[in-house]
C-alpha cells in the first residue's frame, strides 16, 4: 500500500495554524494528526475538542486524533463531533480497552490502539481484530521534537509479521522522531503511516522541502 504521512500540528505555529495546515496539505501530507494531552497521562497539556473542530474547518484531509488522556471514554464523543476520522487510544491506562474501542466504533470512527515504547507489542494482540491501525510510539509521548528510539523497529517488525500471518487488514502507524533518516528505517520494518511533527513544521528549509525529502 501507499505510504502515508500524518502531519502532527503539535509543534506548528498556532498563531497562523490555518496557513501552516494549508501549506502542509499543499506539500502533500495525507492526514492531519492531532495530539491530545491532559497533563495526567502525559506530562504536557495541548488542546481539546474546540481547537480540533477549528482544525476540521481548515482542511478536508482525514483527521487522525491521538488521545493521550486519562479518561478517553469521556471524550470520544466530543472528538467525534469535532470531526475526527480516526481516533486512537493507549493500551496502558485502560482496564476496559475493548469497551473503549467499541465506543470509538459506535461513534462511526476508525479505531486505533497505541502503545508506548515501554509496552510490549503483545499487549495489543487481544484487540488486534477490532482496530483499523496500531500506533507504535517511537518516543515517550508528551512532546514533539524528541529523538526516535530505535528499539521501536523490532516491535514494528514483529507486529507486521503477526498482521501478515493472520492476514489482517490493520495498518501500522509510527509516531515520534520521524524525519528523512528514520522514516526509511520504520518503513523497512513494516510501518505504513508516519506521524511527522517538528520535521515538517519547524524545518528551517520550509514545509515543501521537508515533504520532498520525506517522500524521497
Ligand atoms: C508525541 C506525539 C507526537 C509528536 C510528533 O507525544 O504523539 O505526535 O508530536 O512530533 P515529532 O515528529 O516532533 O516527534
Ligand atoms: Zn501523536
Amino acid at each position: 500500500m501507499k505510504k502515508m504521512i500524518s502531519a502532527s500540528i503539535l509543534n506548528a505555529d498556532f498563531s497562523c495554524l490555518e496557513s501552516q495546515i494549508q501549506a502542509a496539505e499543499k506539500a502533500g501530507v495525507d492526514w492531519i494528526h492531532l495530539d491530545i494531552m491532559d497533563g495526567h497521562f502525559v506530562p504536557n497539556i495541548s488542546f481539546g475538542p474546540q481547537i480540533a473542530a477549528m482544525v476540521r474547518k481548515m482542511t478536508s484531509l482525514p483527521i487522525d486524533t491521538h488521545l493521550m488522556i486519562s479518561n478517553p471514554d469521556q471524550f470520544i464523543a466530543a472528538f467525534s463531533d469535532a470531526g475526527a476520522d480516526y481516533i486512537s487510544v493507549h493500551v496502558e491506562n485502560n482496564p476496559h480497552i475493548h469497551r473503549t474501542i467499541q465506543n470509538i466504533l459506535k461513534n462511526g470512527k476508525h479505531a486505533g490502539i497505541v502503545l508506548n515504547p515501554g509496552t510490549p507489542v503483545q499487549a495489543i494482540y487481544p484487540v488486534l481484530h477490532m482496530v483499523s491501525y496500531v500506533l507504535i510510539m517511537s518516543v515517550n509521548p508528551g512532546f514533539g521534537g524528541q529523538s526516535f528510539l530505535p528499539e521501536s523497529l523490532d516491535k514494528i517488525s514483529e507486529l507486521s509479521a503477526k498482521i501478515k500471518a493472520e492476514k489482517r487488514d490493520v495498518l501500522i502507524e509510527v509516531d515520534g522522531g520521524i524525519n528523512a533518516e528514520t522514516l526509511p528505517l520504520a518503513a523497512k520494518a513494516g510501518a505504513e503511516i508516519f506521524v511527522v511533527g517538528s520535521y515538517i513544521f519547524t524545518n528551517p528549509q520550509g514545509i515543501p522541502h521537508a515533504m520532498q525529502t520525506l517522500k524521497a
